[in-house]
């Protein structure tokens, strides 16, 4: 937004105009070549009027950057000034942040969408907030630069950035979407179907390495073929679920595929839920053992090798974005059992790719286990 440039005073330039005219009652001398007039304009001191006519603009390359968990992104952001100045002017700039993992008003208007500070910056000095404190920089690497660093990025980083640069007389934006690669999957509770209130489901995701998934993020889960016919919690506190093939019981065979959603749901009201999980920095891996393994043996059995039972977002980014295939059940930290399978082929599934799930067997049943290091 470009607010207007502020204009000349009208009083001291009437002034300086009748002091100025020829033939005026004015007692100093008059120079009426215009040029003594320019001069005046621009070189009182104050600033302001030498900048009328500049504009501030405040670019970003990239609308929308896309990054992997726990590694470090460069949300792009450049300002100048047209015509260029001759001096530097110090400007002020906010990077600020609209979290994609909030719940929208009405329902919840403590936790309504809300734009919080990232990082305030003048000058060489700067200042960042919540969970950024210490995570975040401006690049810096040519004259503009504002770009803004993230490192160690979190899950729930994911949103909109917003880059301000304000210079006392103009104030100018440009947004930068943050999404991370990742993977949604449905979750329901080891006591069945539809148990999660928002906040169960809040913690569900969290329990399994993930998150509650954003709307944007189910969404790409559907177009890359999520079919799932349960309703799941998403991060904003509305209830849905993804159909790629119309069927009774699904929302019917009349409706479009898409997303079914019953909207915003009181918190208190149980569904399952849908969570994002992201690439994990360890390795997740079958535990090669000689026999098969009741729960509390698995447990173990990963600790001995000095690891820790997989969590289910694990598994599923583990197949997801590093094509972990194995034809194996395996134990779950959740006490669910599942095989992921990235080439299907007989007697491993459904014919097409996926993570297989067992459910939550008893736990004195044998089975493999999937360990995490
Ligand atoms: C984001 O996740 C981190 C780590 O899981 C957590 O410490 C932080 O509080 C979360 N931030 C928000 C805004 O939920
Ligand atoms: C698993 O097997 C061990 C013996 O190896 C036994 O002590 C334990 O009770 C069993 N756990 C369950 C949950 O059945």
């Amino acid at each position: 937004m470009l607010s207007l440039l502020r204009p000349l005073p009208v009083a001291c330039c009437l002034y300086l105009l009748l002091l100025l005219l020829p033939g005026g009652q004015g007692r100093i001398p008059a120079y009426n070549n215009g040029f003594h007039y320019q001069d005046i304009s621009n070189g009182n001191g104050n600033g302001e009027i030498y900048f009328n006519g500049v504009r501030l603009h405040v670019e970003s390359p990239e609308p929308a950057v896309s990054a992997t968990r726990g590694s470090s992104v460069t949300l792009p952001c450049h300002y100048h000034y047209e015509p260029e100045l001759a001096t530097p002017r110090r400007t002020r700039v906010k990077w600020s942040w609209l979290p994609a993992n909030t719940i929208s008003a009405p329902v919840s208007p403590a936790a309504s969408a809300r734009e919080t500070e990232v990082m305030v910056a003048m000058g060489n000095r700067h200042r960042s907030y919540g969970s950024f404190r210490g995570r975040v920089r401006l690049r810096r690497s040519a004259p503009g630069d504002m770009s803004l660093v993230i490192n160690e990025l979190q899950l729930n980083d994911t949103g909109r950035y917003r880059c301000e640069v304000i210079d006392g007389l103009e104030d100018e934006s440009v947004t930068v979407e943050l999404e991370l690669r990742g993977v949604v999957f449905p979750y329901h509770s080891q006591e069945g179907r539809y148990r999660f209130n928002f906040f169960g489901a809040h913690q569900a995701c969290q329990d399994q390495d993930a998150t509650l998934a954003t709307f944007e993020q189910l969404f790409t889960a559907w177009e890359e073929g999520l079919d799932w016919c349960n309703a799941g919690w998403l991060a904003d506190g509305t209830v849905q679920y993804p159909i790629t093939d119309p069927r009774e019981g699904c929302g019917g065979v009349d409706l479009a595929p898409g997303l079914r959603t019953y909207g915003q749901r009181h918190h208190l009201l149980r569904y399952d839920a849908f969570c994002f999980s992201a690439a994990v920095k360890g390795t997740v891996y079958f535990l090669k053992h000689p026999v098969k393994l009741n729960f509390t043996e698995a447990v173990r059995a990963c600790a001995s090798d000095g690891s820790a039972i997989a969590k289910v977002g694990q598994l599923y980014a583990a197949w997801r974005l590093m094509g972990l295939d194995r034809c194996d059940a395996g134990w779950l930290a959740d006490g669910s059992v599942r095989y992921p399978i990235t080439k299907a082929r007989a007697n491993c599934g459904p014919p097409e790719p996926g993570v297989r799930s067992f459910g939550f067997p008893p736990w004195n049943l044998k089975f493999g286990v999937y360990c995490y290091r």
